[in-house]
């Protein structure tokens, strides 16, 4: 066995009691919840098709275009879950209290995609056989961790990861306009934010037993952070527009994702760094100065197109 592969051995089995302590936690933490409740079924009728019904058309969704599209994208990164849990389960095995999570993880962010496509279909918010293609495409191409055999990159990314999809559900479903949408994304960001509190307090017990590798892991993770939709068919495009309207971008990226997680791990204050543990904390300083600068000069520059546009819309 390499030493790398020895090491991950190492540090899995190292973090199993955290693991199995914050299993607990969770358990004892987390509410039962029922997709139907969240899914206005009275607003629901057939579709052309199979059964007869009316065909979709774009009249038909009460959503503005940016929050179809955010919504669209939530969906279709939720829908990936099996190729996650693929990778969660062969990175953290499925034995123990690892594998016990693995599965519990995994059936909770099923609902998420049940419950959102429910609501969508139901409310015909969104183009269904669009919607149907774009999954199957988007499935197709499967998700692969980019963070291989580490294991404190990996659980960094998915600390991240947990609590910026809790800001992009949350904020989804504060521009959507429709309460019963923002009620059922308020409810899955609940889950995504147990999610976050279980990697974000392994990451922390990870700081602990290896300090210069985490650092040096955070480090990595968060200058590479892509969102796990990333492999959306035309998603620059479309985070572009969901950066234009708020729901995510850089300054939030910034503010309420990158900075909590790393004042909680208390990045700054650890004095048990040295030499590329060090060189890490200094990079990741560095790095996110630079991202501040780029969040500011973004959020100044929607300002200016933002006032242009009310300009063009303002009566002569
Ligand atoms: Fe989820
Ligand atoms: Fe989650």
């Amino acid at each position: 066995m390499t030493t790398e592969a020895t090491s991950k051995m190492t540090l899995l089995r190292d973090l199993e009691p955290v693991v199995e302590a914050n299993l607990n936690r969770h358990l004892a933490t987390a509410k039962e919840w029922f997709p139907h409740e969240y899914v206005p079924w009275s607003q629901g009728s057939d579709f052309d098709g199979v059964l007869g019904g009316q065909a979709w058309e774009s009249s038909q969704s009460k959503l503005s275009e940016v929050a179809r599209t955010s919504l669209i994208v939530n969906l279709l990164t939720e829908d990936n879950l099996p190729s996650y849990h693929h990778e969660i389960a062969s990175f953290f095995g499925r034995d123990g209290a690892w594998g016990t999570w693995v599965h519990r993880w995994t059936a909770e962010e099923g609902r998420h995609s049940v419950a959102i496509r429910d609501y969508l279909l139901t409310t015909r918010a969104v183009d269904p056989i669009a919607l149907e293609r774009a999954r199957m495409r988007h499935m197709a191409v499967g998700f692969a961790s980019e963070y291989g055999v580490d294991v404190i990159d990996s659980i960094a990314y998915v600390a991240f990861q947990e609590l910026a999809t809790r800001v992009a559900h949350r904020n989804t479903g504060r521009i959507s306009g429709d309460p019963v949408c923002e009620q059922l994304l308020v409810r899955v960001a609940q889950d995504e934010n147990l999610h976050m509190l279980f990697y974000r307090n392994l990451l922390t017990a990870a700081f602990e037993l290896a300090p210069n590798a985490a650092m040096r892991a955070i480090c990595e993770v968060v200058k590479s952070f892509q969102m796990p939709g990333h492999t959306i068919e035309n998603f620059t495009r479309k985070s572009a527009q969901i950066a234009m309207a708020g729901i995510y971008d850089l300054r939030i990226h910034h503010d309420e994702v990158l900075t909590p997680i790393l004042r909680q791990l208390r990045v700054n204050e650890r004095d048990t760094l040295s030499d590329d543990g060090e060189r890490a904390r200094d990079e990741l300083s560095t790095f996110l100065a630079s991202l501040d600068k780029a969040a500011t000069r973004f959020t100044e520059r929607r300002q200016v197109s933002r006032q242009r546009a009310n300009a063009r819309a303002a009566p002569a």
